[in-house]
């Protein structure tokens, strides 16, 4: 159990990059911000360093992980790209896209990152300080991101501390990420299909591809019994406070989670509210959603109330993330 270890806190910078890259080498656990959210990075081609993420993140090891590569050319030597795939990685890469593909014959990510499914989650992350640590890597580096399995995830290098302290290597700390949801992920399969609502807005994809993304329904399963995207689980993102979505009126105990210019009836001076984008702005908010949810599951109130969020564009990742946090606890 790697519980114990002394966890070293780095700013970014050139210092940090060669010290990720030589942890990494090490078969050591870091984590490092992208611009979706903060991910905890293991080499992908060691099973014991996988091990022990699993291990640090406590998460069912059935649930396979996302390898982040540098460019197109190193996907290409892990995952088996289609002229969807290729079209959907010269438009997005570097970005919040990631694509489930078949892996290469001679694919060098251990089965255990994989969880011995034969698909394999891609991703070429947009993060300066992501980039850098790839290149100075030179491999493919799996990386969940780093949070304890079922709370929130980190958007920022307090929150990686607060969950994994004394139980991974390293944190980079390059300050807040710009996105602040997890990336989009698209199966490549016959017809591409939309797996994780997220960072890239399923508009831009179709407009891409031509056509509407497929979307699996609830209990569809592939063949291997194993389910499409096995990390949705339902209880995926929950604070430990109860969440009451669609929000109308707040009861005195309650904290609001709000959402544009105009106010909710209860709301009182006890009350604490965090507004996710007083605007109405979806990116703004879907970069504040996690860090305020967190903010406001360490107030101690009854429920976390949160108003309507519309479901358009990045509402429709922000929408998805909150539903999980409502039925998190149930
Ligand atoms: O933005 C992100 O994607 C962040 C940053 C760190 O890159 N990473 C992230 O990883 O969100 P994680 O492990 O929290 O979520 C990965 C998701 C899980 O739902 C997992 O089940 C799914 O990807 N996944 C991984 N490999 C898969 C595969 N071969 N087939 C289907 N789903 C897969
Ligand atoms: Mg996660």
């Amino acid at each position: 159990m790697n519980v114990g270890l002394k966890t070293q806190i780095w700013p970014a910078g050139e210092a940090a990059v060669a010290q990720a890259a030589h942890c990494l080498h090490e078969g050591g656990l870091v984590a490092f911000p992208t611009e979706t959210v903060y991910g905890l990075g293991a080499d992908a081609a060691n099973a014991g360093a996988i091990a022990r993420l699993y291990e640090a993140k406590g998460r069912p090891s059935f649930n396979p992980l996302i390898a982040h590569v540098g460019d197109i050319a190193d996907a290409m030597k892990i995952a088996r790209f289609d002229a969807t795939a290729a079209k959907l990685a010269r438009a997005f890469w570097p970005g919040p896209l990631t694509l489930v593909l078949p892996k290469t014959t001679d694919c060098p990510v251990a089965d255990l990152a994989t969880a011995g499914l034969d698909t394999i989650a891609v991703r070429v992350p947009a993060h300066p300080v992501a980039r850098a640590i790839l290149r100075a890597f030179r491999g493919p580096v799996v990386a969940p991101s780093a949070n304890l399995s079922g709370h929130v995830s980190p958007t920022t290098a307090a929150h990686v501390q607060s969950d994994l302290a004394g139980r991974i290597d390293l944190i980079v700390d390059g300050g807040a990420v710009m996105v602040g949801v997890e990336s989009t992920i698209v199966g490549c399969f016959e017809t591409p299909m939309l797996l994780r609502p997220g960072g890239l807005e399923r508009g831009e994809i179709e407009r891409v591809l031509g056509q509407p993304l497929a979307q699996p329904s609830d209990d569809e399963d592939n063949e291997t019994g194993q389910p499409l995207a096995p990390g949705m689980l339902a209880s995926h993102y929950a604070p430990r406070t109860p969440v009451r979505l669609n929000a109308e009126r707040i009861e005195p105990d309650e904290a609001l989670l709000a959402f544009g210019p105009s106010g909710v009836p209860g709301v009182g001076p006890p009350t604490t509210v965090m507004n996710l984008s007083v605007r109405g702005d979806l990116a703004e908010a879907a970069a504040n959603l996690f860090g305020y949810l967190r903010a406001l599951d360490g107030k101690g109130a009854r429920t976390i109330a949160v108003m309507p969020v519309p479901h358009h564009g990045l509402g429709e990742a922000i929408n998805d993330r909150l539903r999980r946090a409502a039925m998190g606890r149930e």
